[in-house]
């Protein structure tokens, strides 16, 4: 088109370099977790589905050139015996902080249930908080209504809000809450706003993902789920546009402490950009079971294959990534198109 600036493609730069070098090996983490975890899909069995994502996980990360800190992972380092917080993986490199859930959604693994996901985000030192193993009260937005909404606000008002930026009515949103009894008051407040609303079992961080992607169908995620899933949410919003608020909620006087330690403010709504600070941050999942963002995986004898998504903050990269890993060349595989 005559007249009109070209657009500026993402390139490397010295200040998103980590990003670029790293986005293809952070894949490869989260599709080693999700084909462990997915042998396990529908087993019933809770453990032995998260301990397949975490090893699988761990083998990865340790086979790469970075020298990589967990700050959020599968516990402390007294109740976890992979990929707990502080452990240091890889062979030497670029120094990062990780942050991982192998296996989000645990119970959806177990039970076959759509929408469970292998999770990862990086960054450089300090990028990332590092959240006690409590929980957070969240609000999700997608880009649209990013700077906009209020945790603090009530959830009438944001829920007007998020309707106007998308051009609606708040008849034509629809919520994503996590079904605990713990939110009674809040579906009550969301339905007497009138807004539809998606009750889902497990998994909000796929949930704040979809929040953020056009053509979804959910346009927000509210609730109190877990805080390290929070920062992961706060990862991807970093990289999509989209916001997340939120607010500590620890359940007991010990988790109370363990976040004061960690220098947290309980009273404090923490933006995207606090709970995930980082210049250059890369986060990738990938689909363990089939899902609203993600297919699951799938085997076929002589290979598999997995649906993910690749993502950087400072370079603006979004990958949606079809892999085929060959398991055996022996036996012609016959690939179909999606
Ligand atoms: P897992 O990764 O442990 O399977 O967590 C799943 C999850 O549903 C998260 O998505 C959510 O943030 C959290 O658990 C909610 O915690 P709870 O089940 O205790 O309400």
């Amino acid at each position: 088109m005559a007249g009109t600036a070209p657009l500026k493609r993402p390139e490397v730069q010295d200040d998103n370099r980590l990003e670029w070098d790293l986005s293809n090996e952070i894949v490869r983490v989260v599709e080693a977790a999700a084909l462990a975890a997915g042998r396990w899909m529908g087993q019933g069995d809770n453990d032995k589905a998260d301990e397949a994502a975490t090893e699988a996980m761990r083998e990865v990360l340790n086979s790469l050139s970075i020298s990589g800190r967990v700050v959020i992972g599968e516990g402390e380092r007294d109740e976890a015996p992979m990929l707990f917080i502080g452990e240091e993986l890889g062979k030497g490199g670029p120094e990062i902080d990780i942050a991982v859930d192998p296996l989000e959604g645990t119970n959806l693994v177990a039970r076959g249930l759509p929408n469970s996901i292998a999770v990862i985000a990086v960054s450089e030192r300090g990028g990332l908080v590092h959240a006690p193993d409590t929980y957070m009260e969240k609000l999700v937005v997608g880009p649209a209504a990013a700077g906009k909404v209020d945790l603090n606000a009530p959830v009438k008002m944001n829920l007007g809000v998020i309707a106007q930026s998308l051009n609606r009515d708040i008849p034509d949103l629809t919520v994503i809450i996590l079904d605990r009894p713990r939110h009674e008051e809040l579906i009550e407040q969301v339905r007497a706003a009138g807004a539809r609303i998606r009750l889902i079992g497990d998994g909000d961080v796929t949930a704040a993902i979809a929040a953020a992607v056009r053509g979804t169908a959910v346009h927000a995620v509210m609730g109190t789920g877990g805080a390290p899933e929070g920062v992961l949410a706060a990862a991807a919003m970093r990289c999509l546009g989209g916001e997340i608020q939120g607010r500590f909620r620890p359940r007991n006087a010990s988790e109370a402490e363990r976040c004061i330690q960690a220098g947290i403010d309980l009273e404090k709504v923490y933006m995207t950009e606090e709970l995930a600070p980082g210049k250059q941050i890369v986060f990738a999942a990938t689909g363990i079971t089939e899902g609203d963002m993600f297919r699951g995986v799938r085997y076929f004898g002589s290979g598999s294959r997995t649906y993910s998504l690749v993502m950087a903050a400072s370079s603006g990269v979004i990958r949606f990534v079809d892999s085929v890993q060959v398991a055996n060349r022996k036996v012609p595989v016959s690939l179909e198109r999606i």
